[in-house]
């Protein structure tokens, strides 16, 4: 599907569907009064009538208006409120797909250059229905014997001003960018646990370095994790037949290659049973999606190349399975992780942190501008933030304050928990450097005071997405692409 942008009068379009907005007064815009007076008021006769209440995500379908080059016209509420909210602007997208998807359309146009978003502009609004259209088609029928209906739409048309023209065009491509990177990592999150393993994601990385002349990546295997001390990420995977893997993809998109790079660090557990530690078999399967950290990283990378950003960008992938098995870590068990630091593994179930703390200390060696890891770590952070807020904690206010206002921005949003010392000395251990877990308080937190043990050398913060990365049970049960929008916007902030 494409996204076109036209300043041409919303009368000349010859589309299969143009999109206009009503509220709850009944009150068109500018361009639908325009549409209205065209046709002779047969639009606001439809009003009058009350065939429509302008409710948010409400939608009317009308045939054969005189004098338009439009076969139908889609009237969709858009409620009272006098500024659209973002919640709002995914109902109003959904409504629309609903019925683009039912009636089988081609193509649609939206007038919408008059609709106000809450603290957004143009291009931004259009940037945010873009995506929300986009990332609406996503479809995962791959390991169905019958596949979804085909969606017939080839092209969607956003109709603005000619003021407004240059900035909607930047926005659709971003989205569009945006929205294909989610695809990317919702694909591999919803992909099953004997299919997408440390070595496929290795595969899938390779794959895309192919596709982009600047992209390069080198896969560390268990040999050369082992000769870098690479303890920690060892020893989760010591239980699992798949072998571990450390993915280093490396993105040299500005001028200056040697200009300090951005880093993303991502937990790539493909599954986690929770090891010795076993988890409870209801809704196991869902750990599939423990690799979700490192699937945005995969699918930001995916964006970055096709937006072509001028910045240098590292994206580490810390991949393992964890398993229970005669070769497990055992509670108990002692490992010396890359740092040096020796860490007790009292619950083979806080694995996420174990991998990535040898991540962590692998990317000093870039010499980063700041790194960001993002992993699926703690059910804690659901308890505390439930699943429309990712949970974020960091070493340097400066790049927190960068990542709230970047999830803000792409409506992806992230809220900060404190790393104040006094949660440190939960993580004590009588026999080792630290332990691994810090007991039952303030669970999302002693994961973040883990982290910080091992990133002391540069700017850091973590995102921890085990709420927001995945639906969980019923029938939008899946990945959700997130905090793809997030870590691309904070990226597109820095290569201002
Ligand atoms: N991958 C889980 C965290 C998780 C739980 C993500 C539920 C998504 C949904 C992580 O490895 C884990 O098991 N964490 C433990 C930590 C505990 C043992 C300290 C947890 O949250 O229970
Ligand atoms: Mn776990
Ligand atoms: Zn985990």
């Amino acid at each position: 599907m494409d996204f076109l942008v036209s300043s041409n009068a919303v009368e000349s379009l010859n589309t299969s569907a143009l999109v206009l907005t009503v509220n709850e007064q009944l009150e068109l815009d500018s361009q639908g009064q325009q549409i209205d007076a065209l046709c002779k008021g047969a639009i606001s006769a439809h009003l009058k009538a009350g065939d429509i209440q302008g409710k948010l995500g409400q939608t009317l379908l009308l045939h054969n208006l005189a004098n338009l080059k439009a076969q139908r016209v889609l009237l969709v509420g858009i409620g009272k409120d006098a500024e659209l909210s973002d919640r709002s602007a995914r109902k109003l997208v959904s409504a629309i797909l609903n019925n683009v998807k039912s009636l089988s359309i081609k193509d649609a146009a939206l007038a919408f250059a008059d609709v106000k978003f809450k603290e957004r502009n143009a291009y931004s609004s259009a940037r945010l229905i873009a995506e929300c259209l986009a990332d609406g088609l996503y479809v995962f029928d791959q390991f169905k014997s019958e596949k979804a209906p085909a969606i017939n739409l080839s092209a969607i048309t956003f109709v603005c001003t000619s003021e407004q023209q240059e900035a909607v065009e930047k926005a659709c491509l971003q989205g569009q960018a945006i929205a294909s990177g989610m695809a990317f990592t919702r694909d591999l999150g919803n992909m099953p646990p004997n299919i997408c393993h440390p070595r496929y994601l290795a595969e899938q990385a390779q794959e895309l370095s192919k596709q982009h002349k600047n992209l390069s990546v080198e896969v560390l295997e268990e040999e050369q994790l082992k000769e870098l001390g690479a303890g920690a990420l060892l020893a989760v995977a010591q239980g699992s037949d798949q072998p571990a893997r450390m993915i280093i993809m490396n993105y040299q998109g500005a001028d200056d290659k040697t200009k300090q790079p951005y880093v993303l660090v991502g937990k790539g557990i493909t599954f986690d049973s929770g090891g010795i530690s076993l988890k409870p078999g209801a809704g196991m399967d869902e750990m599939k999606y423990d690799m979700g950290g490192a699937a945005s990283v995969l699918g930001v990378f995916k964006t970055l190349t096709e937006l072509q950003l001028p910045i240098n960008v590292i994206g580490v992938l810390t991949c393992a399975e964890n398993m229970p098995s005669g070769g497990a870590t055992r509670p108990g068990d002692i490992v010396t992780t890359m740092s040096g630091q020796t860490v007790e593994i009292l619950n083979t179930d806080a694995e996420g942190r174990l991998v990535l703390c040898d991540a962590l200390t692998y990317v000093k060696r870039f010499n980063p501008q700041a790194v960001v890891n993002i992993a699926t770590l703690t059910g804690a952070c659901i308890v505390a933030l439930g699943s429309s807020t990712s949970g974020l904690m960091g070493n340097n206010p400066e790049l927190v304050q960068s990542l709230l206002h970047a999830g803000k921005q792409a409506s992806d949003v992230a809220w900060e928990l404190p790393l104040f010392d006094e949660y440190q000395e939960l993580l004590d251990s009588p026999f080792a450097d630290i332990a691994n877990i810090g007991g039952p308080k303030a669970g999302s937190i002693t994961a973040g005071c883990f982290l910080s043990r091992f990133t002391k050398d540069y700017p850091w913060a973590h995102l921890d997405i085990a709420g927001t990365a995945w639906i969980s049970g019923g029938k939008d049960k899946g990945a959700t692409g997130r905090p793809v929008p997030l870590l691309t916007q904070y990226l597109l902030d820095r290569a201002q």
